[in-house]
């Protein structure tokens, strides 16, 4: 029977207890799961917490830019933001493969996590985003596994820390509700899922600083609508990928040579299944008009109409 202001209050009273005057380090990725325990935590010991955001490049337009004006702008808490997009984009060329990509990217955020985390002072405690589910699911073979999933935010266990875990017995959608009774805005609190490897994995095969930019621009074009829509509750996920294709097309009295941008929304319950959503046409329309009016060097819009199984919902 679980009563959600009894959970705030005595979650906030066990971090008292656990952390009592230490300091706490949490590794913000601008999901839910990590944004609820930086908010839980910073209610509890205030100013004993501090956050760390690692800007990898590789997020949606304006998340980053957003993060920082709810934790900072908002709630007034500490956060240290890292600018590691260099670092990661260079890190990343030449690579093709999807699972070499997902490698580099989850052992490249350790690294700057370990590097970045050993300039602060003394810090006892660690916030870790984990979920029943996690728990539960950990060691058992899931579907998930078939792609290793290096989720931002999963870190080494070697670490000196001891972990604060507020959220370990709580399912995903308690975690939204106590997101919004803690005030956390609503594109934070129903963001759909988002890949820890992030926007490197929707630009198919080598990763450019072009290519991102169009993947990036295009996509939120597409939730932009989708929103406008009122569609965003009712589709599990929607985001536009880059296939790495070009093709021709014309414009005004010229021929174009240029790139092809996916369009990838589902339906699911859980992710393990999905069907392709009934987008209507008309949203579909405007769409395409904008994002091969607004984002250069694009000249097709094309729509993924395959469920999963046999495809997956991302393209990589
Ligand atoms: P697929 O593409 O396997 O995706 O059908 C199922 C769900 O998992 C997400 N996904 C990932 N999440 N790291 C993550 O944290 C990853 O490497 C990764 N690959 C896929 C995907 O967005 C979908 O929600």
């Amino acid at each position: 029977n679980w009563s959600m202001e009894t959970f705030i209050e005595d979650t906030i009273r066990e971090i008292r207890d656990q952390v009592g005057d230490r300091k706490v380090l949490c590794a913000l990725s601008g999901g839910v799961d990590s944004s609820v325990v930086a908010i839980l935590i910073h209610k509890a010991i205030g100013p004993q917490l501090t956050c760390m955001f690692i800007d990898h490049g590789l997020l949606r337009k304006g998340e980053a830019e957003s993060v920082m004006e709810t934790f900072v702008g908002k709630f007034d808490m500490k956060v240290v933001k890292i600018d590691a997009r260099e670092r990661f984009l260079s890190k990343l060329r030449g690579v093709s493969d999807p699972e070499q990509k997902r490698k580099i990217i989850g052992n490249e955020f350790i690294y700057v996590f370990q590097e970045e985390s050993a300039k602060f002072d003394d810090f006892d405690f660690l916030a870790q985003g984990t979920l029943y589910t996690d728990i539960i699911e950990s060691g058992t073979a899931t579907a998930q596994t078939i792609k290793s999933h290096h989720n931002v935010g999963g870190l080494p266990e070697d670490m000196k820390f001891k972990l604060v875990e507020p959220l370990k017995a709580l399912f995903k959608d308690e975690v939204r509700k106590v997101g919004e009774e803690c005030g956390l805005p609503p594109e934070i609190v129903w963001r759909q899922p988002f890949p820890g490897p992030g926007l490197a994995i929707r630009v198919l095969g080598e990763v450019t600083e072009e290519k991102l930019h169009i993947v990036r621009e295009s996509d939120a074009i597409l939730r932009d609508e989708i929103a406008k829509a009122g569609l965003n509750r009712e589709i599990w996920q929607y985001f536009t990928a880059l296939p790495n294709m070009k093709s021709v097309g014309v414009m005004g009295d010229g021929r174009t040579y240029s790139h092809t941008v996916g369009i990838r929304a589902v339906t699911s319950i859980d992710g393990m299944t999905a069907d392709w959503a009934r987008i209507p046409y008309d949203v579909l329309e405007r769409i395409s008009n904008r994002i091969v009016n607004e984002v250069e060097n694009v000249n097709r819009v094309v729509y993924d109409i395959t469920s999963k199984p046999p495809a997956t919902i991302e393209w990589e």
